[in-house]
């Protein structure tokens, strides 16, 4: 099915726990206070259960506000895995295995229904865990991240301890697979350590990559910055 959507954007983590959900949720909320017709799908989820909000649910309510148009999005996703391990271990313990081809399709069939208004303008995609995370044999989020070019890829990391180095490696790993990440953001998505609030400029001074947007708190301070960076 073909898609009208102007804008994609994908988001990447260094690993699990990063801050993903939290930045996107953001993002969806200050893209709907613009007026802006938006899509939060997560499309491969682990650790999926009844006693907590899932993250595709998260996403589905940041961008929609309508509660029952959010659930209907939130279990339409494929692979709402049970476990709360890697993607590709929870699918092969109950017997699947995750198609990368099957998840884009997903994104591509919500992206082409029409929201209360007009056609979708934006749908961010969350990612399960890190950006090399294996979701099957042959596949990893990098492989499900290029599937859903052209689009805009956000890598979030945590302001910590530890960060100098993954943020260094997913790049390094990124650009030797030949696509880099569009814009980074750090997260505090940690408990708080002598290095948050020093690992940004430190990534600048060090070559790691351009100064990278941070969210030093529960607040949406600075999100408008990086949305426009994403949309440009
Ligand atoms: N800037 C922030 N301010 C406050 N809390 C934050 C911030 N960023 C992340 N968090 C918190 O950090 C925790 C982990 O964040 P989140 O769930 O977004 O990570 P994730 O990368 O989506 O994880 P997963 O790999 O499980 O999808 C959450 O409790 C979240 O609320
Ligand atoms: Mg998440």
């Amino acid at each position: 099915m073909s898609t009208t959507i102007s804008r994609r954007i994908v988001v990447i983590g260094t690993g699990t726990g990063v801050g993903k959900t939290w930045l996107s949720c953001e993002l969806l909320r200050a893209l709907r206070a613009q007026g802006r017709r938006v899509l939060g799908l997560k499309p491969i989820e682990s650790g999926v259960s009844d006693e907590a909000p899932t993250d595709g649910g998260l996403l589905a309510d940041a961008a929609l506000g309508d509660p029952e148009r959010a659930r209907a999005l939130e279990i339409a996703a494929p692979y709402r895995l049970l476990e709360p391990i890697s993607p590709h271990l929870a699918a092969r313990r109950s017997g699947r295995s995750i198609n990368v081809e099957l998840a884009l399709t997903y994104v591509q069939d919500c992206e082409s229904a029409p929201l209360p208004g007009g056609p979708v303008e934006v749908s961010l995609v969350e990612t399960a865990g890190g950006l090399f995370s294996p979701l099957d044999q042959n596949a990893t989020n990098w492989d499900f991240a290029r599937a859903l070019d052209p689009s805009r890829w956000l890598l979030v990391a945590p302001d910590a301890l530890g960060v100098l180095h993954d943020l260094t490696a997913t790049l390094l790993a990124a650009g030797a697979r030949g696509r880099a990440p569009d814009a980074i953001a750090l997260c505090c998505a940690r408990p708080q350590d002598a290095s948050t609030g020093t690992n940004a400029a430190e990534v600048e001074r060090l070559g790691v990559a351009r100064r990278p947007f941070v969210f030093p708190d529960d607040g949406s301070a600075g999100i408008e910055a990086l949305l426009a960076n994403l949309l440009e």
